[in-house]
């Protein structure tokens, strides 16, 4: 029995050994295929394994069909748009994430860029504090949940809005749950988003929403670029010349960013969120213990896609 780990951004090598150490001690064989250039290098690594653990690595229907052997495939982290679910369900495969294991090192990035942006960039100048800034949490599920501890941390008014949870259940953790997305950006001067890109999230981040921010407003993204309509943000951007946008997942129309609103967006060349020694080996060894307990047990607990 092989175990796939296909990265097209590596894992830390303590991360890589941890994973092997489960794997092994479970009697399987570890096959590891990083940093691969062409999607033939991974259309050749998944025909033979029957399990695959993957990152942000482009699970479509070519590769799951590729991998006549998969069993389960499992997303070392949280967001799963990168699988193809439909084509894994028909091809009986079962794709399961590694819900909250990455979150912290996220939520420490987002606070991270928020600093920068709000110190102009680290360009000198003089910056604004986020101590008794108002934080909008758009999503409050593991990584926002991190974001508003630290936030609390800075001083920060901490709000938060997620449709799936109730009112109740975001304050009891000191957080204000507001009602609407409007509201949240109605209200806060920073916000953080948090949502995964589905067909509902898709362009919902838009120019209605946006404006909607109070003066010197500050978007964080550190969750998907698909979630931005990208021409209404040049639009708004444009408008307002008291707006940032800072961003963990580099936007199709980065350089055109670029140009026109130096000074006020930000984009890391690679998605970096996730990328620390710690969040490597949480994801990677809970999704090794998840292909195990699979193989072994049948346990399908962090399953997302239908049977
Ligand atoms: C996630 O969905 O877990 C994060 O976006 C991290 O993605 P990565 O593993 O590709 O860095």
């Amino acid at each position: 029995m092989k175990v796939l780990i296909a990265t097209d951004k590596p894992f830390a090598a303590e991360a890589v050994n941890g994973i092997r150490n489960v794997i092994e001690q479970a009697g399987y064989e570890l096959v590891l295929l990083e940093k691969y250039t062409e999607k033939k290098q991974l259309l050749d690594a998944v025909v033979d394994v029957e399990a695959a653990i993957i990152r942000s690595d482009i699970f479509d229907k070519e590769v799951l069909d590729a991998g006549k052997n998969l069993k389960i495939v499992v997303r070392a982290g949280a967001g799963f748009d990168n699988i193809d679910l439909e084509a894994a369900t028909a091809n009986n495969i079962c794709v399961m994430n590694t819900p909250g294991q990455n979150a912290n090192a996220v939520a420490e990035l987002a606070l991270g860029m928020a600093v920068f942006a709000v110190r102009n960039f680290y360009n000198g100048t003089s910056g604004t504090e986020l101590f008794g800034k108002k934080l909008g949490i758009h999503a409050y599920g593991n990584v926002g949940r991190n974001v508003a501890r630290i936030a609390k941390g800075f001083g920060m008014e901490v709000y938060a809005f997620d449709p799936f949870l109730t009112a109740e259940a975001i304050e009891k953790e000191g957080v204000k749950a507001v009602n609407s997305a409007e509201e949240l950006y109605t209200t806060c001067q920073v916000v953080s988003l948090h949502i995964p890109a589905t067909t509902e999230t898709k362009n919902s981040i838009n120019y209605a929403l946006l404006s909607r921010m109070p003066k010197n407003a500050l978007l964080i993204n550190t969750a998907r670029k698909e979630v931005i309509n990208e021409a209404e943000m040049v639009k708004l951007m444009e408008e307002r010349k008291d707006f940032k946008y800072v961003t963990d997942i580099m936007p199709g129309n980065h350089s055109e960013m670029n140009e026109k609103f130096a000074g006020r967006y930000f984009s890391t060349p690679k998605k970096t969120g996730a990328q620390t020694a710690e969040a490597n080996t949480n994801a990677g060894i809970a999704a090794a213990n998840q292909i195990v307990d699979f193989i072994k047990n049948g346990n399908e607990r962090f399953r997302v896609n239908k049977k």
